[in-house]
């Protein structure tokens, strides 16, 4: 078992390095659009505030190449003051002298946000030197980045290595979840996959095959799937090299009984129009963007069944208002069932909570990259390098 927060005795004074996720989406003016992985931190944030620790939190922001003022973890630090009035405290440097002053200034049960990890590129490569000027600035190290476990670098894997180190609440929560999902599944268990990239889903694809009963797959990687099947797809994204892969695993789910179903008919742009297509097949000028209404129906028939329902990746071109229908529609059908259901992926989750039902999933996963990782059947690193007791 690993070890978690709560196993952590006498945090009082004690510097504590909490790595959080903090990748939250920004709009043109710097707003956070979307707090939900904020929100998700608290708990361990308050129990280190009320331990009277002196709570140290990094993370990342986007992907930034040095320093970038667009992608500076500042606004985080206002909202975090909302939940933690007078106590919050913001560093616009990322290590060093200055840092490591402002750290020690600190009182008990004060917090110190430090700037944007990535604009340091230690960060990324796990640099022994970062690692170092990280360490130097804490006692204990607690991680509960669970939307960036499935990365080994300096903040959430190097640091790890050298300090005292636990788990938060929101890894413990997401791991349990997992866990009890992949190993003792409600049944009928239904997989919904979309997204783009067929290439990131196969492998979870295969995994899922050994506990899922019905597989629903939509999203530029059907595509994938339906010419597998001897359908024609025009111009529709297709990952040619995969076609047989695709036919393999749908062998494979045929001889374990599991049910794929593939969309049967769509939404397509065809020479700048936006058509609906009643069938499988899609002309050779017409690109796939979205899932049709019969296919809604079918997947929607599936997910009233279901017990437990894993939901990743969208089923259409949803960041494009004229392809978003299909997901929107999943999205209220999975709300709507009675199943234990899971939600993960930047896209599902903007999904459910554009269509107003967040609060309907039994748990919106912060961790898109990381949930894929699990459902593949794979531990994450940053999981690994904690101490078990
Ligand atoms: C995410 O948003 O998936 C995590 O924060 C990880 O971000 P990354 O893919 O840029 O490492």
């Amino acid at each position: 078992m690993k070890r978690t927060i709560r196993d952590l005795k006498d945090l009082q004074g004690k510097r504590v390095l909490l790595r959080c996720d903090f990748n939250v989406p920004l709009d043109h003016w710097g707003d956070i659009q979307n707090t939900t992985r904020i929100d998700a931190s608290l708990p361990t944030i308050s129990y280190l505030v009320s331990q009277d620790a002196k709570v140290v939190i990094c993370s990342h922001l986007g992907r930034p190449k040095g320093y970038d003022k667009f992608l500076s973890l500042f606004p985080v630090a206002v909202n975090l003051m909302k939940h933690f009035p007078n106590r919050v405290k913001f560093s616009g440097k990322v290590v060093g002298p200055e840092v490591e002053d402002a750290v020690n200034k600190l009182k008990n049960g004060e917090i110190l946000l430090l700037e944007n990890l990535r604009f340091d590129p230690g960060e990324a490569d796990n640099d022994p030197e970062f690692v170092k000027k990280l360490c130097d600035l804490c006692d204990v190290y607690v991680d509960d980045a669970f939307g960036v476990a499935h990365r080994k670098q300096a903040s959430n894997f190097g640091v790890a290595l050298k300090k005292p180190n636990a788990i938060g609440f929101l890894i413990e929560k997401e791991l349990e979840i997992f866990d009890k999902a992949l190993q003792k599944p409600a049944h009928p268990f239904v997989a919904i996959f979309g997204g783009a990239k067929v290439e990131d889903k196969l492998g979870l694809i295969d995994n899922v095959l050994d506990v899922a009963d019905t597989i629903l797959i939509g999203g530029g990687m059907a595509y994938t799937f339906l010419q597998a099947n001897g359908f024609s797809i025009g111009k529709s994204i297709v990952a040619l090299d995969l076609v047989a892969e695709a036919s393999r695993i749908m062998q494979n789910a045929k001889e374990k009984g599991v049910k794929i179903v593939l969309p049967v008919d769509h939404v397509v742009m065809e020479n700048g129009k936006v058509k609906r297509v009643n069938r499988p097949e899609i002309d050779d000028d017409a690109v796939g963007l979205d899932i049709g209404k019969k296919t809604i129906k079918l997947f929607t028939k599936e997910i009233m069944h279901a017990k437990q329902i894993v939901w990743n990746g969208p089923v259409g071109k949803y960041e494009d208002p004229f392809f978003k229908n299909g997901t929107t529609k999943i999205a209220k059908a999975v709300a709507k069932s009675r199943a234990y259901s899971i939600v993960g992926g930047g896209d599902s989750i903007n999904a459910v909570e554009e269509a107003g039902v967040s609060k309907k999933i039994s748990h919106l996963s912060t961790g898109g990259g990381a949930s894929m990782k699990l459902m593949e059947g794979k531990t994450l690193p940053a999981v690994d390098v904690i101490d078990t007791i």
